[in-house]
Order: structure tokens, then C-alpha cells, then sequence
């Protein structure tokens, strides 16, 4: 089968497109996949540019879809030709988080599904959404339960609640899509007007761009009648949170789920004190809160908004497109 590998120390032109091994017939309680997707995320993208080192000869990608070819005794819950998910934290099955590293994450501290075919345990993966096609399902294990998690899990989303998203990768446009669904009304910072319009046409009811209006926050409590937003999607990190914190509501709650602008930094903690609101850190989420998503899809019909697909063996140049930061939403494998 065909698969990608990653050469130590990694870097773009680390990755090779390898013929491996079969992996073969599955064991009990396991199924045998066809991949036929992947989708980008920062962290694959920190991975396969060596920013977070692993094991020299690594399948990236932490995203796969595909459907199941074979079922191994015991496994009740799929069947041949069923179209399945990847789990990001395959180990993390339910209940509160249990993990704050990456070492079980395909892609990243075990191999991931840039490649043809994987047999692994049938609870590392979910059933995919009705109607999906393998790329748009593939933009669920990472991005879109992420934003699940932080809206919905930890944030307690409910109809005429305000929402902040930043920037239009995977993770926001998820966001903006999920929070215009369940009723609230959100606002959208970008680097571009033209990547505004576009999230006006998914329902975003405000546009700012953060380049021409860097003190954005300001504006936030403007359009909020000075009251703040319910919650923050906060993916910038370091240099977004102060102003994500002025932002807020009084009560309100900011998901920390971002490092776009570094690892580090300063936090005005008398005003997050003043105001009341909750920080919360979260990494993607368990496969409960994988399957509930999914069941949220299939009742809104929320379809994921891809910007360019690329073959497997195009994976560099799917990363010098994520690098420059030119997409809108998210960017797919498919094969
Ligand atoms: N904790 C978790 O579980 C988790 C899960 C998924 C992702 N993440 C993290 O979340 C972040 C976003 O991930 P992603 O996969 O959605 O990335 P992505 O698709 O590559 O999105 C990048 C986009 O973020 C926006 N951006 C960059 N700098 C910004 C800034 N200073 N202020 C506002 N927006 C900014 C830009 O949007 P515009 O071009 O519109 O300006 C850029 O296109 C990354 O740091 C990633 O590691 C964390």
C-alpha cells in the first residue's frame, strides 16, 4: 500500500511517498480501513515541519476517513463497507479528559492515516456523518470536534448567546458554522475582507479585520452594546487572549484552544478576575464527544466547508498552502 513517511528531523521536504507493507487481516475487536481522506490541521503541520519532533519514519496525519473493509471477531458496532472516522485521542473513550499529551495521537506519537489502508481497534473510530463524503468527514476528528467541544462541551452554547471566532481556519469556520446552527450570533476577526464576505455568507452577522482594526476588542464591545461576548473560540494564543479577555462578558467563557501567535505570554489577570469569566484549556475531546457531534451533523445538516483537496502524494504542497495562510476553512487529502 502506499503511504507517506516523515524523515527526521522533518521539514516539507522530509515527506516521501513509500509503497509499505499490507497491513492485513484484522485481530479480534478489530477493523481494517480503506483511508481515502485526510484533512490539515496546525498540529500535523507542526509535526511535519519537525516544530514537534517524533519518530523519524512517522505515517503523519492525525485525521483519517475511510470505510471498513474487514471486521474482526467481537466488533458488533460496524460492518463491511461502513464509512468511518478517526478519533484524535483513540485511548480517551469517554468521561473527563484524562490526557495532556500527544503520545497516542496518530500522526504524532503513534503513526497516523496518510496511507491506503490501517487495521487498528474498532473504538478508534466513529461512525461518519450521513451523506459525508470521506473529506468532509475527515475534517471532523480534530477541527470540527474541537469546536464541538468548546462551544457546545465546556461552553454550554444556547440560542441568542454571542460568539467570538478568530481568523477563518478549520477550527473557526467550524465554530462560526455550529454557533449559527444552534441559534447564537457570531462575530468574525480576519486578516482579509474578502475571507469576511465569505463569512458573512455563512451567517456571520459581524466582520472585523484585525489587521486594519488592531485594537479589535474595542470594537467587539461596541457591536455587543458594551456588554462583551458569551464566549470566545480563542486560537491565537498569546497574542490574542489579552484582547480576548477584554472582550468578554461578564460570566463569560473563553475556550484556550490556540497557539498561532506562540506558546507564552502575558495575561491581564485583574481584568479576567473583574470580569468573571471562565478560561478553560481544552484539547480536542474523547470519542463520546466525537459520536455526540456527529449526531449534531446529522440533525443540522451542517455541511464542513473545505477550500482545496490534494492528492496523498501531494501532502507538501496541501502544507505550503496551510503555510501561507491563503485557505478558508479547511484543507483535505483525498484518495
Ligand atoms: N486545543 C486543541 O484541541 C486544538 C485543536 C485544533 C486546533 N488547535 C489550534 O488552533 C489553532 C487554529 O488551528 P486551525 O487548524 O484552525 O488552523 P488553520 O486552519 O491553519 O487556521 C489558521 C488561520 O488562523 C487565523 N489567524 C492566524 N493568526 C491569527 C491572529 N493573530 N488572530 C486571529 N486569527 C489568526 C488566520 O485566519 P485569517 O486568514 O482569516 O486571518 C489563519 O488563516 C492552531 O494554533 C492549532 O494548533 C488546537
Amino acid at each position: 500500500m502506499k503511504a507517506i513517511k516523515l524523515t527526521a528531523p522533518g521539514g516539507l521536504d522530509n515527506l516521501a511517498l513509500v509503497d509499505l507493507a499490507d497491513p492485513g487481516k484484522t485481530g479480534r475487536g478489530e477493523i481494517r480501513v480503506r483511508i481515502h481522506a485526510n484533512s490539515l490541521n496546525f498540529h500535523d503541520y507542526l509535526v511535519v515541519t519537525g516544530k514537534m519532533p517524533t519518530a523519524d519514519g512517522r505515517i503523519p496525519m492525525s485525521d483519517g476517513a475511510g470505510v471498513v473493509e474487514d471486521v474482526g471477531e467481537g466488533v458488533t458496532e460496524f460492518k463491511v463497507g461502513d464509512h468511518v472516522v478517526s478519533c484524535f485521542f483513540p485511548l480517551w473513550q469517554d468521561g473527563p479528559p484524562d490526557v495532556d499529551n500527544f503520545a497516542s495521537t496518530p500522526g504524532d506519537g503513534i503513526d497516523g492515516y496518510a496511507c491506503e489502508v490501517v487495521v487498528r481497534p474498532a473504538n478508534w473510530f466513529t461512525h461518519a456523518p450521513k451523506g459525508y463524503s470521506h473529506a468532509d468527514a475527515a475534517t471532523l476528528t480534530t477541527a470540527g470536534l474541537t469546536a464541538w467541544r468548546a462551544l457546545v462541551v465546556d461552553g454550554h452554547l444556547k440560542a441568542g448567546d454571542t460568539v467570538l471566532v478568530q481568523g477563518t481556519g478549520g477550527v473557526s469556520i467550524f465554530a462560526l458554522q455550529l454557533a449559527k446552527a444552534m441559534g447564537a450570533e457570531v462575530i468574525v476577526t480576519s486578516s482579509s475582507d474578502e475571507k469576511l464576505e465569505r463569512a458573512r455568507t455563512l451567517g456571520a452577522n459581524h466582520l472585523i479585520n484585525y489587521k486594519s482594526v488592531p485594537q479589535w476588542s474595542e470594537r467587539v464591545r461596541e457591536l455587543t452594546g458594551g456588554r462583551g461576548v458569551d464566549h470566545v473560540v480563542e486560537v491565537g494564543g498569546p497574542g490574542t487572549l489579552p484582547q480576548s479577555i477584554a472582550s468578554v462578558a461578564i460570566g463569560g467563557h473563553i475556550s484556550l484552544i490556540g497557539v498561532l501567535t506562540g506558546l507564552a505570554g502575558e495575561v491581564p489577570t485583574f481584568l479576567l478576575m473583574a470580569r468573571q469569566a471562565r478560561l478553560k484549556g481544552l484539547i480536542v475531546g474523547s470519542r463520546r464527544e466525537q459520536i455526540e457531534f456527529i449526531r449534531a451533523l446529522d440533525a443540522t445538516g451542517i455541511r464542513p466547508v473545505i477550500d482545496r483537496s490534494f492528492s496523498l502524494a501531494e501532502i507538501a504542497d496541501a502544507f505550503r498552502l496551510q503555510e501561507g495562510a491563503s485557505h478558508f476553512g479547511k484543507i483535505c487529502l483525498d484518495f
